[in-house]
């Protein structure tokens, strides 16, 4: 594996073997891997012949008082990760490669509608960053597929979006979460939490399945459900920030015929704050 800090050897690289006909597979990241992080990985060895991977902690996905500059950065060990994961090229730009005239002065991608709901609700700007970043990376890495966590499940609903708004050729591809054993995500924020307060963040996912299970059993008391869910996280003394069913194809609130659902919520838990969602079929 290669590791490059710049857009010009990245195109080259890529062009190379585009020009031999090989499909290129990205996953962008941020940093610090883990189990998580690997699933993607072995979905991405599945999709392609050449596999990307970047690691950059986005300036201006993180709001003022956020965690941008304590976000666990560990390069060496990630270094590692994707090199025994069979990754060829792993870029890890720094600031001023991405963001030549700064963050704040950048040119913005925004996915209306999308952007400025849950997360975006709580995290001003957060989606932004986000989808404007997933922009630049794809200009540079013109990937054939990209993979995304279903873990962040509104982070993948606006890059799909934004795909088919900015008419880019990439093909997107989610998977699945990957959980602890008792259900907890994974999520490099876990390392924020206390033992004491490790040991009952799993309610976040038992709160979220057993919403499930009452959708599932044709409970269509959505109002009602989503009560039930934030006042079980309240009542385990998380703070949430929403618990919220939606259609699963565009986040919109769904109606009794909406077969297709996710679930999703956000609680903050010591210095931690938590995203999980379960997606529902009903009958
Ligand atoms: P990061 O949090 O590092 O996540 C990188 C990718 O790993 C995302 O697609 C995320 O959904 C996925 N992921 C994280 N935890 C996972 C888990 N437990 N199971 C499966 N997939 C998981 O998400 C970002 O970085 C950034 O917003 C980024 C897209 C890189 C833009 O800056």
């Amino acid at each position: 594996m290669e590791t490059v800090t710049t857009i010009s050897a990245v195109r080259e690289r890529v062009h190379a073997w585009r020009r031999a006909g090989e499909r290129v597979v990205f996953v962008p990241t941020m940093g610090n891997l883990h189990a998580g992080h690997v699933s993607l990985i072995e979905a991405a060895r599945r999709h392609g012949a050449r596999f990307v991977a970047s690691i950059f902690v986005n300036p201006m996905q993180f709001g003022p008082n956020e965690d941008f500059a304590h976000y666990p950065r560990t390069p060496r060990d990630d270094e590692r990760m994707l090199a025994a994961a069979g990754c060829d090229l792993m870029f890890m730009p720094d600031v001023a490669e991405i963001y030549p005239h700064g963050s704040e002065r950048a040119a913005r991608v925004e996915v209306p509608g999308l952007s400025r709901i849950l997360e975006g609700e709580f995290r001003p700007g957060h989606m932004e960053g986000v989808s404007t970043v997933v922009a630049k990376l794809f200009h540079i890495v013109e990937p054939d597929v990209a993979i995304f966590g279903e873990k962040d499940y509104q982070q993948l609903t606006v890059i799909r979006r934004m795909v088919v708004e900015l008419c880019m050729r990439v093909e997107i591809v989610g998977a699945p979460t990957m959980r602890d054993t008792d259900g907890l995500a994974l999520s490099s924020r876990n390392q924020y939490l206390t033992p004491a307060e490790r040991k009952v963040a799993p309610v976040i996912y038992a709160t979220l399945e057993a919403a499930a299970g009452r959708l599932r059993a044709g409970d269509a008391q959505f109002a009602s459900i989503e009560r039930s869910g934030f006042q079980a996280l309240e009542g385990s003394g998380l703070r949430p920030d929403y618990f919220s069913i939606r259609r699963a194809d565009d986040l919109t609130a769904p109606s009794l015929e909406t077969r297709a659902l996710v679930v999703l919520a956000a609680a903050r838990l010591g210095k931690a704050r938590l995203i999980d969602n379960v997606q529902v079929t009903r009958a």
